[in-house]
């Protein structure tokens, strides 16, 4: 496998043209997924072929050409990580230099469905972190929502996890109708197990079929009135990198994020990009632009990639143009949020 120099080029940071400093890579390691979630996928899906995936060699190299240029945080997403064949080859690849202190920070956003079997290498692999998306803690919701998941699974996952020493987020996408009346009980519930908890505003991402963007988003700052009125939340200036914005709740001491696309922007501070598994870069979620990465390493190797990944940095956009009202409930940009992994 190539083991690019990491410290010999640490000086040359990623930095787009509004000055941001670029330190977080999030990398789609497969489009596939267990889960068929309502707003963020159709029931009935085109995953990419196998043969167009970067192979998890390519993959390691991807991450340490970023991490050359100064990323010191990545996260692993998809459709669902941990279905990937033989993920852990490069979980663990990229767990040394978290122990090397290459690394800040490998993390994975994942659906808890393989936590039970994979929590114990995850952490000794060099986890501390993960998050997982729990929208209800109803299993008849479960399964509506994921079309396809099983709650109960997902909740023994999160034990191993916990047991293997994993720190755990809790990622709730606000859903109208579905589980506004739920996200203070759900906070209560994390509290207890000492988990932390976000909680995400729908964005306008891919064809969902049948669903309807407009029924389904729900504006934080209703949320966040909401769960004012049973708990005590102060503002603080906590950050883990990622756009959530936290606050505490003084009755269960743990920290709650919002992440708030549509109604309070963020860009400004943005310091990610993302990789997908087919290893098309995308500068920004919320835009089409992106650089053929793959291309750039088959066909002129790591030097190549690496201008590419320069190249690619300088025309990073400003930020998203979502939007989601009555004259605009469909996709913002046509691919999904499996495609770049949030
Ligand atoms: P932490 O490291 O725990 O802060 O994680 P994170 O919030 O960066 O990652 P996670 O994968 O848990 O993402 C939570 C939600 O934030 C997902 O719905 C993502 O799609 C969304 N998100 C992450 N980065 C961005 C971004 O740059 N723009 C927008 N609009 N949403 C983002
Ligand atoms: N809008 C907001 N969040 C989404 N997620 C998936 N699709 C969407 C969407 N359209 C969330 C998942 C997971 C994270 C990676 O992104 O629930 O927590
Ligand atoms: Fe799968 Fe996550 Fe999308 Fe649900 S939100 S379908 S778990 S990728």
């Amino acid at each position: 496998m190539l083991m690019p120099d990491v410290d010999a080029d640490k000086q040359n940071k990623l930095i787009d043209p509004f000055g941001r400093t670029v330190d977080y890579l999030r990398v789609s390691v497969t489009d596939r997924c267990d889960f068929r979630c309502v707003y963020c996928m159709a029931e009935e899906m085109t995953f990419l072929p196998k043969a167009d995936l970067l192979t998890l060699e390519e993959l390691d190299v991807m991450c340490r050409r970023f991490m050359a240029a100064g990323v010191r945080k990545i996260r692993l997403t998809g459709g669902e990580p941990l279905v990937r064949r033989n993920i852990m080859q490069l979980i663990e690849s990229l767990g040394r230099e978290v122990k090397a202190g290459n690394l800040d920070e490998l993390t994975i956003t994942t659906n808890g469905s393989q936590l039970s079997k994979m929590a114990g290498d995850l952490a000794v692999a060099g986890v501390r972190r993960i998050n997982v998306s729990i929208d209800t803690l109803d299993p008849e919701k479960f399964r509506r929502v994921t079309r396809w998941g099983d709650l109960n699974k997902v909740l023994l996952g999160l034990e191993a996890a916990k047991e293997a020493g994993l720190s755990i987020k809790i990622n709730a996408v606000a859903l109208r109708g579905e589980n506004d009346d739920e996200l203070g009980n759900m906070l209560a519930w994390c509290g207890k197990r000492g988990f932390d908890m976000t909680i995400i505003e729908v964005m306008p991402m891919g064809d969902i079929g049948t669903e309807n963007r407009l029924d389904q988003y729900l504006p934080l700052s209703r949320v966040r009135a909401s769960l004012a009125r049973r708990f005590t939340l102060k503002d603080i200036p906590f950050r883990t990198g990622g756009p959530a914005r936290y606050v505490t709740v003084e009755e269960t001491g743990q920290k709650l994020g919002f992440i708030t696309p549509l109604t309070h922007n963020f860009c400004e501070s943005c310091n990610r990009v993302r990789v997908t598994c087919t290893g098309q870069l995308y500068m920004c979620l919320g835009q089409d632009d992106n650089a053929d990465l793959r291309a750039a390493l088959r066909q002129g190797g790591p030097e190549a990639l690496d201008a590419s990944i320069y190249e690619a940095i300088g025309r990073k956009p400003q930020g998203h143009d979502f939007i989601i009202d009555r004259r605009q409930s469909g996709p913002a940009v046509s691919r999904h949020m499996s495609v770049t992994g949030g």
